[in-house]
């Protein structure tokens, strides 16, 4: 089966088996039945790059439902199945006035896939809305709990990305939104958007309008431009060797974390090393915003991969920063 359609990248690759479960049962059923067969669990394939065709079996979670489980005086606890795409769920969050997702507007992929790599932006990650998850051992077929703690969230990380790595199927998410919303304006260009759009009382709606803004001025549109989002994760480097750079490049931008370390944007290295906006046939490094990596249409993944470590390479060798994928190459 072709892959095409199920990838953001758009990259052209086949299965040689392919199956979409709609229900649990139907999911431990086909676990018992692929047996040892190297399995590959979608939801909305857009945080990965397929290199290959792939030999085994593909299972597309497609598991629907939004339900409210319960309320407290402040919270409401959503459980949401994991086939639901993220954008619809925060749309749904912003008509019943749910708040603590509307900064994560228009971030592709499913609800299985949000905490797998903790998605964030704007000042949000998914985990400090994150009540429990419920996902199935790949080994087994049985269904378990995942706490906030047994999830083990970092910067785009989390247990299922470690030691939990293709042992698990993510089937619900179970989300603590609030009743009072707590906006959440700090990243500058939220604000800054919000004042060109004119807006005086802040709402969850428009924040998440401001959001849509600015993601649709600078991040392609996979069904325009095949791509996955940020190719790269923001390095993290001593606070040492950041004073170090600055000595050298003194425009280059950091933020303070704890513990001395400072987040230094792999966009500004790759902008740096020259690679933006650069094409090569019909893939490319984007032109508004470097971390990401695009497929103008019949790049094939090897070609976008091999970029990815040329781009590595410069900065490595300019600033002395290893870059890490944030997209799981396949
Ligand atoms: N920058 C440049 N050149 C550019 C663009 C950005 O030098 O062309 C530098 C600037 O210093 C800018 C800084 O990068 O201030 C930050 O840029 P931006 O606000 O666009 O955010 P980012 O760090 O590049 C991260 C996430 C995005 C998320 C945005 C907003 C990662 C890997 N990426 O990007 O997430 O939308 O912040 O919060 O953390 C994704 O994960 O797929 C993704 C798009």
């Amino acid at each position: 089966i072709a892959l095409k359609p199920f990838n953001t990248f758009g990259i052209e690759a086949s299965a040689s088996q392919f199956f979409a479960f709609q229900d649990l049962d139907s999911l431990q059923l086909a676990l018992k039945h692929a047996a040892k067969a190297p399995l590959l669990v979608l939801g909305g394939g857009s945080n990965i790059l397929l290199t290959q065709d792939f030999d085994g079996l593909v299972l597309k979670n497609e598991l629907k439902g939004i339900k409210l489980l319960n309320e407290t005086n402040e919270h409401f606890f959503i459980e949401v199945q994991a086939g639901e795409t993220w954008h619809e769920f925060v749309l749904t969050a912003i008509a019943n006035n749910w708040a603590g997702v509307e900064n994560l507007s228009l971030i592709p992929g499913t609800m299985g896939a949000a905490p797998m790599q903790n998605i964030g932006a704007y000042g949000v990650e998914i985990e400090q809305v994150f009540d429990h998850l419920k996902a199935v051992e790949i080994a087994t077929g049985e269904l378990h709990e995942f706490k906030h703690s047994d999830c083990q969230f970092g910067y785009r990380e989390s247990v299922f990305k470690r030691e939990l790595k293709a042992k698990f199927i993510i089937t619900s998410v179970t989300l603590r939104l609030n009743k009072t919303p707590d906006f959440n304006t700090s990243y500058g260009a939220i604000q800054e958007t919000l004042d060109t759009m004119e807006v005086n009382d802040l709402s969850i709606k428009s924040i998440s309008d401001a959001v849509i803004n600015i993601r649709q001025s600078k991040l392609p549109d996979p069904k325009e431009i095949g791509n996955a989002g940020s190719f790269f994760k923001n390095p993290t480097i001593d606070k040492l060797d950041y004073e170090g750079l600055k000595a050298e490049f003194p425009s280059i931008p950091g933020y303070q974390l704890p513990d001395n370390k400072v987040k230094v944007p792999a966009a500004w290295l790759i902008e740096q090393t020259g690679w933006k906006g650069k094409t090569f046939d019909n893939i490319g490094v984007h032109k508004k915003q470097p971390l990401v990596l695009v497929n103008y249409g019949g790049g094939q993944g090897a070609k976008i991969r091999d970029l990815a470590f040329e781009i590595l390479d410069s900065v490595s060798t300019k600033f002395g920063i290893e870059l890490h994928p944030e997209v799981n190459i396949i």
